[in-house]
């Protein structure tokens, strides 16, 4: 295969449609490294929020496992759907929504896998997201195509959120099809990380830009055109559109680096893991 050059990075202005359609490319493109490096890690059926490894199972962010038994859950950015499996298996009916297709093949892939092992019946899930895996939907996440107040609790392992330019109307959009009193729990990259190269090792330890500057990190090609973005937004500004959302932030976790875990996830190491925050999860309900 011909190789293109290397894309330029940069930071520059990159709107909806652009970051949209460049990270759709890009997770596309990427959805088969991605899973081969972190599948293990995550676990098929795992629900892990971030690099750190801390699992739903201790963490209780969702609420009591007892509860979500018949609970309509939205995963946003699901990537092969690991969470939806870990919660199908607890009871509930998960809805996994991804911008990338190659992400959900990857889903349907590892459900294949499981009904031919028979392990879905083994750990105990059924009907809907069980013997047949979590529901499938291909849609932005700036888009939800639900009807208002169709579920119980939304989830969001570093799905979308990074990637999305105008993350004001995620959260109006998650406000929309949660019903009162649903919890809306996402994790991101800790804001404060911005401020650092996005390297694991020494030089990853060393501010080199403005922890304000909102302007997005833009890979682009040799024509401009942007071929992956991530988008910033302070402590404050993720606050701020929450609660303008009409939801209520009830905690921020921000998961410490235990001895146990080793291993690097691109910029995320066991070294700054000790010393830098890596994850954010807020924990919101709507009202
Ligand atoms: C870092 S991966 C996380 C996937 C999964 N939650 C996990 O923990 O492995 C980010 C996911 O967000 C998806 N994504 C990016 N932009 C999105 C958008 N605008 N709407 C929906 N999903 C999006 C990507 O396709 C990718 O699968």
């Amino acid at each position: 295969m011909i190789q293109g050059p290397e894309p330029e990075a940069t930071r520059r202005k990159a709107g909806a449609t652009e970051s949209s359609r460049a990270n759709r490319r890009w997770w596309d493109r990427n959805a088969d490294d991605y899973q081969r490096e972190h599948g293990g890690f995550l676990g098929d059926a795992g629900f892990v929020w971030g690099p750190e490894g801390l699992d739903e199972a201790a963490a209780g962010l969702l609420g009591p496992v007892a509860g979500l038994a018949g609970k309509a859950v939205l995963e946003i950015g699901s990537g092969a759907a690991q969470c939806s499996r870990w919660l199908a298996a607890r009871g509930a009916r998960p809805v996994a929504l991804d911008l990338s297709l190659r992400q959900l093949q990857h889903a349907r892939r590892i459900d294949g896998q499981a009904r031919e092992s028979g392990s879905d019946r083994e750990s105990g899930s059924a009907g809907r997201g069980g013997a047949a895996g979590p529901a499938l939907v291909q849609a932005d996440a700036g888009h939800l195509p639900f009807a208002d107040a169709s579920f119980d609790l939304a989830c969001s392992a570093y799905g979308a959120l990074p990637f999305v330019a105008d993350t004001a109307r995620v959260h109006r959009e998650v406000a929309r099809v949660l019903r009162p009193g649903g919890r809306w729990v996402f994790s991101v990259t800790h804001p404060v990380r911005w401020a650092f190269p996005d390297e694991p090792g020494e030089e990853g330890l060393t501010a080199s830009a403005s922890y304000f500057d909102r302007t997005p990190y833009v890979e682009q090609d040799a024509r401009g055109l942007a071929v992956y973005v991530e988008h910033h937004r302070t402590l404050g500004d993720r606050v701020r559109e929450i609660t303008a959302a009409g939801l209520r932030l009830v905690d921020l976790v921000e998961p410490e680096w235990p001895a146990w875990n080793t291993q690097e996830w691109g910029g995320w190491s066991p070294l700054r893991g000790r010393l830098l925050p890596g994850t954010a999860i807020f924990c919101c309900v709507r009202d």
